[in-house]
Formats: structure tokens, C-alpha cells, sequence
């Protein structure tokens, strides 16, 4: 049951590449300003000129003294040059700073904010200011800071060089990450932050191989603001109490020090927040990252964008952690999901300055770099997913990548060692020598496996009032005779005689006539006929319900039976302790036109293996009583001198309608 409260901003988005060049002039006239103070870096001047040329003379002022952390004497010129020049809005161009400076203008004037961010600060969409004072950071929240509007144009962010597309894009991942525990949490935001480290990690890697990529581009600004707006509503926790330290204390670059921390959060905090864990875990798998441990994915996904390793790298001091310690151990929210306290957060700043593996890689032998080898395995799988993206058919490219993902993340997961591959292709080869048209060894490794049962719950979804679905198996057989209503279907299969009838109808009961019934099964031996030498055809035929949906036939009594048990599947059943046997049963698929295709059993009530069928297909629906009866008359006129058994099961058919997801 879900119980939160949840303070959602206001603010216009406009997304898309183009955007900047062909909607700021309205988005400006849609404010109503006519003086705009235009903020931005000396690296984005060019652009920020070119995309206010359209502005008809509406940028009143510029003011490009933006700082990194936003320097209170920054923000003193900017204000007093907006007072200068009359400004009723401010307009950014830039990355987080340039936003930083405009939100501080806004602070103290209330005028309204545009904002068209180049990168993935994602603080265009926070409430959240920041101001450094020497070496004390300032943050606040004040709903005038909110710009009023964001242009969000991937084509502007085309040329941020593969460095900073590496740092932003990670202290973006950072936002979504933080989202899952900090104070303001909620279930909107867990859905964006998971959604927003999905296209991050996946589109990082392909940005920062080809900046000019433009899916990679537009999908990394939409994550970006994703994590923004996740981390507007939840606020920040431990990660960013301690780069905000780091960064304002020590003067340490925000993107990478986020970049850097990061994993080493993630491996404190996991443990205690296992719903964070499965759904960054899902994200990052969706992005062919091991999902299995998300710190050391997130640290293999950094090394390969090749980010800085340690904070040494960018500058702290060793002999400063103590302090650093110090200063944000009070800062840690009371609730974060594991209880931080001076050694956990000492421990945490050694591993992050030397830049050691985190998370489980973090137990492996001293000496390996477990971050190298990470990010050399997640390179292979990332060429093989790219080998599939020119698929000519899009689900084609979807099943093959899902394929590959998985199968590397398996491989990843188990360390699969070589003699293990190969006894995985020998398994493979002898299911490969033993299949012919009457054995079919991979139907039974899929059966074995759970993954027929999977595909026909996937394919025959719940449909209320039909007929239960279960496996196939390897012993339908085309070509099987057909058999008149009260027809025998035994053909001479040894066994006591066993009379079938029931009806065939819809889910509201109407009759359905002239359905076709197929039905096979096994001897009293536990045999089908295809598993005799001969080529004899018993115990299987089909036909048709008559007017009033009815059906009935003569067959024998089916007896449990082990499936196929001297290949490589049966090897298997053996190493895993399971046994191969399936209780007793009779097959049916039954087919009519504007129904969907019913392929089920019936079950004798009692038989043993019940419960431990080896191929997973019980289900209580379909377990019915079989009745005895003794020598003497019995159905279609027939006086037997043995005891003979019936079973009465009615099938209703879902309408095809009912669509398969
Ligand atoms: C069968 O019921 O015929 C069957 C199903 C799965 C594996 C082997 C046999
Ligand atoms: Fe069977």
C-alpha cells in the first residue's frame, strides 16, 4: 500500500532537437519579457550570441562571469548587472553554473528564468540554489529560483566534448541514484530515476564514442532531466552531503567528484534499500550492465568512459579525509538506509581517493584491477549489442540483443570457466545428434528448463472462464487418423479401456460444434507409439465436437511414464537430483475457428508425480477424477468382460479476440 505526499513542480519543458533555435523567441514572448539579462560561460558565449539573434533586441544584458559553484562575488555581478540594465527575466545558456548564476539572480529579484542548459546538470529543473562563500558552500530551496521555462535542445549539446559528457552524464546517474533514498522520496520519483539511469547508462557509452550521435544525445538530455526532476522532488542524501563537502571545501570538480563517490555509495547504501537495488539493478541490466552488483557496474561504466579513478586523481589530499570526515558526519540524513557514522564514512573516502574497486569486486584479490577487467567484459557485450542495432527488423534487433544481454550477464554472474563453456557445447551437440523427427531432445531441455510452461503462460494469458493451457511436449504427431464421435482411438495401445466425453464451449458456455480435438498419450507401459521401434500409430487421433459441442471416444487408461531419460536432458535431470517422471495424462489440443488455439491435459486424479512433474505442466484446473467400473455394459454399446474407467471433462475455448501480449 502506498502512503507519501509529493510537492510537484511547476515549470514548462520543451524538448527536442532544434528547439533552442526555433522556440526560444516564443517561449520568451509567451513570458511576456522584453529585457532579458542573458547569462552565460565564456565557452557557450558563441552559441548563447547565436541563439539570441532571433530575440529581436530583447537581451537587454550579458553577464558571462559565471563561475563553477557559483562564488558569491559572481552572483553579486550578476545581480547588479540586472539592476543595471532594467532586466525583467533572466536567460541562461550553459551548464549547471550558468543556471547556478541565474537561480542566484532570481533569488533576490524574483525575475523569471529560461533556461536552455547544455549539459546534464539537471538543476534547471530544482528549486535548489547554491552559493560558495571562501570555502563554504551555501545550498537553499526557493520556489523563485525554479525557471519558469526549459528549452531542452540535444543538438546543443552535440559538441560537449566526450570528458564532460562523461562527468555530466554521471552526475546526472547520480541524481537518479540518490533519488531511491533521499528524504522527499516517493514513488513518482522512484519511477523517474529508474527510467532516467536506464537511458543514461545506455546512451553515455554511445555519446561519448560519437558526441554527434543524436538518439544517444537526446536520450542522455532526457535521463538528464529525468534525474533532475527526481532529485528536485526527493532532495539530496549521503552522496551529495559528501560531494558537496568535497567540492566546496577542497575545490574538487563537482561532475567528477560525483562520477568518483558514486559507486562507494551505492555500495554502502545497497544493502539496506533492496527495492533501490532491484530496480537500478533492472535499469542498469537494460543497459547490459551487471545488474547482479550496481556499485561495481556503475564503477566498471565510469573507468570505461574514462573518468578519473581515485579522488587523488583531482586533487584531495589524503591527509584531508579526517577533516572531510568530520565535517560530514553531521550532515548524514538520519534515515539514510544504512547507519552512517564516522568509520563507515572514513572507509568510504579511503576507497574513493584511492579509487579501489566497489562493491563485491571490492573482496576480490588485492592487486586486480577489478574496475579494468569490469569495463573490458562490458566492453565485449556492448560490441556484440551494437552488432545487432542495423537488425532489418526492429523485433528481430530487440530478441537478439535481450539474447546477448542476458547470456552476457549470466556468464558474468556464474565467472562461466572455459571447461564449463565447453561442457555446455558438448550438452548441445549430443541434443543435437539425438534429435530426429521422433525425438526431440531441445523441446525436452525446454521443458525440463521451466521455459515451455513460461512461453505458454506469456502466450495463453489468463482469459476468465477458459481452460487452463500446459506444454506441448515432443510426441504430437501431424498426420494421426480421425476418429468418429464414440470412435476407439487405441488402435491396439495395451491398457484398460478408458472412456472420454465432455463438451466443447466458449467462456459463457455456448456450445462450440465441429471443433477439431486432437488427442495423444501414452500406453499402460508409459510408452507412446513413436517410441516403439515400428511404425504402428496407437492411442492418438482427432475429432470433431458434435452440434451441441459434445465429444466423446474409447481410449486406454494413461499410466505416469518417465520422459526421455537416456540423452543429455536425462543426464541433466540426474546431476540436479530430479527425477523424469510426469503423472499420468492425456493429451488434448483443441482448435476451432474464432477461438484461441487450447493445448492442455487432463491429469488422473492421485497419481503420484503429481507434484513433481518434470516438466513443470500440473495445474489444479486440470486434475480430474478417473471413475472405475467394473465388466459389463458400458458406453457406445459396448459389453466389456475387464473393468474399464471414464472421465468427463468440458474445455471452453478463450475467444481469439483475447490478444496474446
Ligand atoms: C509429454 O507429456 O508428452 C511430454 C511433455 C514434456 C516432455 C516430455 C513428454
Ligand atoms: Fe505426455
Amino acid at each position: 500500500m502506498q502512503r507519501f505526499s509529493y510537492d510537484a513542480l511547476p515549470g514548462r519543458v520543451v524538448f527536442g532537437p532544434g528547439t533552442a533555435r526555433a522556440k526560444l523567441a516564443d517561449e520568451v514572448s509567451r513570458l511576456g519579457a522584453s529585457r532579458l539579462l542573458l547569462i552565460t560561460t565564456p565557452r557557450a558565449e558563441p552559441l548563447a550570441r547565436e541563439l539570441a539573434a532571433p530575440l529581436d533586441g530583447r537581451v537587454a544584458g550579458m553577464f558571462t562571469g559565471v563561475r563553477e559553484h557559483v562564488p558569491a562575488e559572481a552572483a553579486a555581478a550578476a545581480r547588479h548587472q540586472a539592476a543595471a540594465t532594467d532586466a525583467d527575466a533572466v536567460l541562461s545558456i550553459g551548464g549547471g553554473s550558468a543556471t547556478g548564476t541565474a537561480k542566484a539572480v532570481a533569488l533576490t529579484t524574483g525575475l523569471p528564468v529560461i533556461a536552455v542548459p547544455t549539459t546534464y546538470a539537471g538543476s534547471e529543473v530544482t528549486p535548489v540554489w547554491g552559493l560558495t562563500e571562501g570555502e563554504r558552500k551555501t545550498t537553499g530551496t526557493d520556489s523563485r529560483v525554479l525557471p519558469r521555462v526549459v528549452l531542452y535542445d540535444p543538438e546543443l549539446t552535440q559538441s560537449m566534448p566526450a570528458g564532460l559528457t562523461a562527468a555530466s552524464g554521471l552526475n546526472a546517474l547520480a541524481h537518479c541514484v540518490e533519488a531511491f533514498w533521499a528524504p522527499g522520496r516517493n514513488p513518482v520519483t522512484a519511477l523517474a530515476a529508474e527510467e532516467g539511469i536506464r537511458m543514461l547508462a545506455q546512451a553515455l557509452p554511445l555519446a561519448v564514442k560519437d558526441g554527434a550521435d543524436p538518439d544517444a544525445r537526446s536520450d542522455l538530455l532526457y535521463g538528464a532531466y529525468l534525474a533532475g526532476t527526481a532529485f528536485a522532488a526527493a532532495g539530496s542524501g549521503l552522496h551529495h552531503k559528501i560531494c558537496h563537502l568535497l567540492g566546496g571545501r577542497y575545490g574538487l570538480p563537482h561532475a567528477q567528484t560525483h562520477a568518483i563517490v558514486l559507486p562507494y555509495v551505492l555500495a554502502v547504501n545497497l544493502p539496506g534499500a533492496p527495492d533501490a537495488a532491484a530496480r537500478i539493478g533492472r535499469a542498469l541490466d537494460t543497459a547490459t550492465l551487471d545488474a547482479g552488483d550496481p556499485a561495481a557496474a556503475v564503477q566498471a561504466l565510469a573507468t570505461r568512459l574514462g573518468l578519473p579513478g581515485g579522488l587523488r586523481d583531482i586533487g584531495l589530499r589524503e591527509d584531508q579525509i579526517d577533516e572531510a570526515v568530520r565535517l560530514i558526519e553531521p550532515a548524514v540524513p538520519a534515515d539514510n538506509p544504512v547507519p552512517v557514522g564516522a568509520a563507515e564514512l572514513r572507509a568510504l573516502l579511503h576507497a574513493a581517493w584511492a579509487g579501489a574497486p566497489a562493491g563485491s569486486a571490492a573482496s576480490q584479490p588485492a592487486g586486480h584491477d577489478a574496475a579494468v577487467q569490469a569495463a573490458r567484459e562490458q566492453a565485449v557485450t556492448a560490441e556484440v549489442l551494437a552488432s545487432f542495432a542495423g537488425a532489418t527488423s526492429p523485433r528481430y534487433r530487440e530478441v537478439t540483443q535481450s539474447l546477448v544481454r542476458h547470456l552476457h550477464s549470466f556468464a558474468r554472474e556464474i565467472r562461466l570457466s572455459q571447461a564449463e563453456w565447453q561442457f555446455g557445447i558438448d550438452f548441445l551437440t549430443r541434443a543435437g545428434h539425438l534429435t530426429n523427427e521422433r525425438r526431440q531432445e531441445f523441446i525436452l531441455l525446454s521443458d525440463v528448463l521451466g521455459l515451455s510452461m513460461l512461453t505458454i503462460g506469456i502466450n495463453a494469458p489468463a482469459s476468465a472462464g477458459a481452460t487452463e493451457s500446459t506444454v506441448v511436449g515432443p510426441f504430437f504427431m501431424d498426420g494421426a487418423p480421425q476418429t468418429p464421435l464414440g470412435g476407439d482411438i487405441a488402435s491396439g495401445a495395451k491398457g484398460r479401456p478408458c472412456y472420454v466425453s465432455g463438451t466443447v464451449t466458449d467462456t459463457a458456455g455456448q456450445p462450440i460444434p465441429g471443433a477439431r480435438i486432437d488427442v495423444w498419450q501414452s500406453d499402460e507401459d508409459g510408452f507412446y507409439d513413436v517410441q516403439y521401434p515400428d511404425d504402428r500409430t496407437a492411442a492418438r487421433g482427432w475429432l470433431r465436437s458434435g452440434p451441441d459441442g459434445g465429444y466423446r471416444f474409447w481410449s486406454v487408461h494413461p499410466a505416469p511414464y518417465p520422459i526421455p531419460d537416456d540423452g543429455p536432458v536425462g543426464d541433466l535431470l540426474t546431476a540436479a537430483g530430479r527425477g523424469p517422471m510426469r503423472p499420468a495424462h492425456l493429451h488434448f489440443k483443441v482448435t476451432a475457428p474464432g477461438f484461441r488455439p487450447l493445448v492442455t491435459h487432463i491429469f488422473v486424479a492421485g497419481d503420484p508425480y503429481l507434484d513433481r512433474d518434470a516438466v513443470f505442466g500440473v495445474k489444479e484446473s486440470l486434475i480430474v477424477e478417473f471413475t472405475e467400473h467394473p465388466p459389463g455394459a458400458a458406453p457406445e454399446g459396448r459389453a466389456l468382460d475387464e473393468p474399464w474407467s471414464r472421465v468427463a471433462f468440458d474445455m471452453a475455448l478463450a475467444p481469439a479476440a483475447d490478444p496474446a501480449p
